[in-house]
């Protein structure tokens, strides 16, 4: 056995609020010990472990879970997102420009792009990712892009229904029916999720609960993307057939809140979504305030959010969706790891797998005050540094 000790933390972040203040389970003057992989003490003072991290006064978190990210993908939509800055709205149509690129890519070069986003997402403090396949759109490109995310998580999603290919255009009952039979065997495992766009210019609700029922006997666990681009019927089914997560929600009414109010559905809000398709930004306080459970992701994509920045949609959850600080990092961290329905990501209590993140500052409340800083300073995942900051130290 291996053990670690992060000693001289100046402010832990555990979100355990038996381990300490307020529901962050904020520690000060803490000692955080690692045992192979796992946290196995939070205390104060020195330790015997065999390795020794001096944090310096410095903040500790869990590391953030991105529980919605299309991270594998080619080609570049920077023109596009050009135009929408400049008033163009945003379309969904927009997948199809992308799904082009990706299948007429090599697996070696999309293994790489892939390697390189979650390379980025990891120094940004992202310890454990979710990646969903979606740019194929035919069985052996959305299985090559299945296999690909498995390379990189445990948590890779199926998404065959983010929109219907050209070859089946006009035809879209017929290719929901192959998401549901061939795709679907191909892709389940390694997919542990399947998840549909359920929005109007996709698939509509019908279609959406069959994906999500042929998920369902195959095993899968089941997630949606809702009410993106306007009011719809996404957040109810979602709730409805007691999915993870419903992403988005970007539009939600009374009822929307209170089915997520009343189950475990989380509401995964993607504020750099709403940022880069000039989207108006959820009101996450509605939720909070109804008692749903809420979580953050980045949505990495080329479309919609091309970021792998959790602090930047921390920041904008807070300046713009009513979250507090706290909130944000909680929805960031411990909501992504609800939204997977991991029990074991998220906090940094005896038990829980020891990805934890050093900041290069002295509260996480830096990630809001100091917006587009790079503040990660060493990522520890498994128990292991994973990546330091080589920036000057402070
Ligand atoms: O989550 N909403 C659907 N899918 C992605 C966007 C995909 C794209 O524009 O390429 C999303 O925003």
């Amino acid at each position: 056995m291996s053990s670690l000790a992060i000693e001289s933390i100046g402010l832990l972040v555990t979100n355990d609020p038996e381990l300490g203040e307020g529901p962050l389970g904020l520690r000060r003057d803490a000692t955080l010990v690692f045992e192979d992989d796992r946290v196995a003490d939070v205390g104060h003072g020195g330790s015997d472990a065999e390795q020794r991290f001096d944090a310096a006064g410095r903040c500790v978190i869990p590391g953030f879970v991105d529980s919605h990210t299309h991270l594998v993908f080619a080609g570049d939509r920077s023109e596009e997102f050009s135009a929408r800055m400049a008033g163009r709205p945003y379309e969904a149509s927009g997948i199809r420009v992308t799904m082009e690129a990706t299948r007429a890519a090599s697996g070696e070069e999309l293994r790489a792009l892939a390697a390189r986003r979650r390379a980025e997402a990891l120094q940004g403090g992202i310890t454990h990712i979710e990646i969903k396949s979606g740019y194929g759109l035919d069985v052996a490109d959305e299985r090559r892009l299945c296999e690909i995310a498995s390379e990189l998580t445990e948590d890779v999603t199926f998404l065959g229904a983010h929109a219907v290919p050209p070859e089946y255009d006009g035809r879209a009952d017929e290719y929901v029916d192959l998401v549901c039979g061939e795709m679907l065997a191909a892709c389940a495992p390694p997919a542990r999720w399947i998840d549909v766009f359920c929005e109007r210019g996709a698939f509509d609700a019908e279609q959406s609960r069959e994906v999500l029922e042929a998920g369902r006997s195959a095993g899968l666990g089941l997630r949606v993307h809702g009410n993106q681009l306007g009011p719809g019927p996404g957040i109810g089914l979602a709730a409805e057939m007691a999915a993870a997560s419903v992403d988005h929600c970007t539009y939600f009414d009374d009822d929307d809140v209170d089915a997520l109010a009343e189950g475990d559905t989380v509401a995964t809000f993607l504020p750099a979504t709403d940022f880069s398709t000039r989207q108006p930004y959820p009101d996450a306080r509605r939720m909070l305030d109804a008692g749903a459970p809420v979580a953050i992701a980045t949505n990495t994509n080329p479309g919609s959010s091309n970021t792998t920045s959790m602090s930047f949609c921390i920041a904008l959850a807070v300046r713009e969706m009513g979250m507090t600080t706290e909130e944000a990092v909680l929805a960031a961290t411990l909501g992504g790891a609800r939204a997977l329905r991991r029990g074991d990501l998220g906090r940094l209590s005896p038990g829980a797998l020891a990805h934890a993140v050093v900041l290069d500052a002295a509260s996480y409340i830096d990630f809001v005050y100091r917006p587009g800083v790079p503040l990660v300073r060493t990522v520890f995942v498994a128990g292991r540094e994973a990546w330091k900051s080589t920036r000057l130290p402070l």
